[in-house]
């Protein structure tokens, strides 16, 4: 009886020999999977939002509260493509009904849309059999900035370089671009699209192509504060990173 199953199981066409094959199928899945490990390392307690933008997976429930120290990990499947930010000054009932002051997604401590700009965004593409297993990732402030985003890549092979915003930009937002809380704070820094909404500051109309769509005086201070990040659309393609399986750790206020 053993002798005949382990012949059996090296048959080609046996069904142990096509379990192990789809084992195979499995773990080549998850090895292209990424853990997020997201660390608030700010002073105040922040409400990550998250988005898949192609409906892989709600990683977090698409929010949820992480208070100054802690740390959260989920895993993002392969070929999950998406953005996470964090929300600030959010104050939700026992049901999780409420708004934020900055990065507010509408519908509550839960994301199913978008936050609001101005919010600085990471955003991921984890890479799948189709396109090399390679991810490619990026922290964004062309919707603007809230809080400070650094993305590091672990354990992966590639570029792998790190992305991010570590500069308080909303000290240095100038006056025409500040939100401000309640209180006077500058809480957030529109983009100069979202103040102005003209072709040159929105890259859109004859401004529309990357040779037409250039840096401004805003996006420059964005630049030089946080050189690794995306400071308007057509920035420099070298703002994007990729790595090859790697995990991420998303730091707020870096
Ligand atoms: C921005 O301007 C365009 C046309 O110039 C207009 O269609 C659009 O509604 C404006 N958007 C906002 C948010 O004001």
């Amino acid at each position: 009886m053993f002798f005949s199953m382990k012949v059996m199981g090296l048959n080609p066409n046996s069904k142990p020999f096509a379990f192990a094959h789809f084992l195979l199928f499995l773990l080549g899945n998850v090895a292209s999977a990424a853990v997020f490990t997201l660390q608030n390392r700010c002073s105040y307690t922040v409400w990550p939002g998250t988005l898949s933008g192609n409906g892989v997976a709600t990683l977090g429930d698409g929010g949820f509260p992480l208070e100054p120290g802690a740390e959260i990990q989920f895993t993002a499947p392969s070929g999950w493509s998406g953005r996470l930010w964090a929300r600030t000054g959010c104050s939700f009932d026992g049901s999780g009904i409420g708004t934020c002051v900055t990065g507010d997604c509408g519908n509550g401590l839960r994301c199913s849309g978008g936050g609001v700009p101005p919010a600085t965004l990471a955003e991921f593409t984890i890479g799948f059999a189709g396109n090399g297993d390679k991810d490619f990732y990026d922290v964004s402030l062309v919707d603007g900035y809230n809080v400070g985003i650094g993305v590091l890549a672990t354990g992966g092979t590639g570029d792998c370089k790190y992305a991010g915003c570590a500069a308080d930009l909303n000290t240095v937002c100038p006056e025409e671009l500040q939100v401000r809380d309640g209180g006077g704070t500058v809480v957030a820094c529109k983009s100069a699209c979202a103040a102005f909404n003209t072709s040159v500051f929105c890259c859109t109309g004859e401004h529309g192509t990357p040779q037409t769509c250039s840096a401004t005086h805003y996006s420059e201070i964005f630049k030089n504060a946080c050189p690794t990040a995306y400071s308007y659309a057509y920035d420099d393609a070298s703002s994007t990173r990729t790595c090859s399986g790697s995990d991420y750790v998303i730091a707020f206020c870096p």
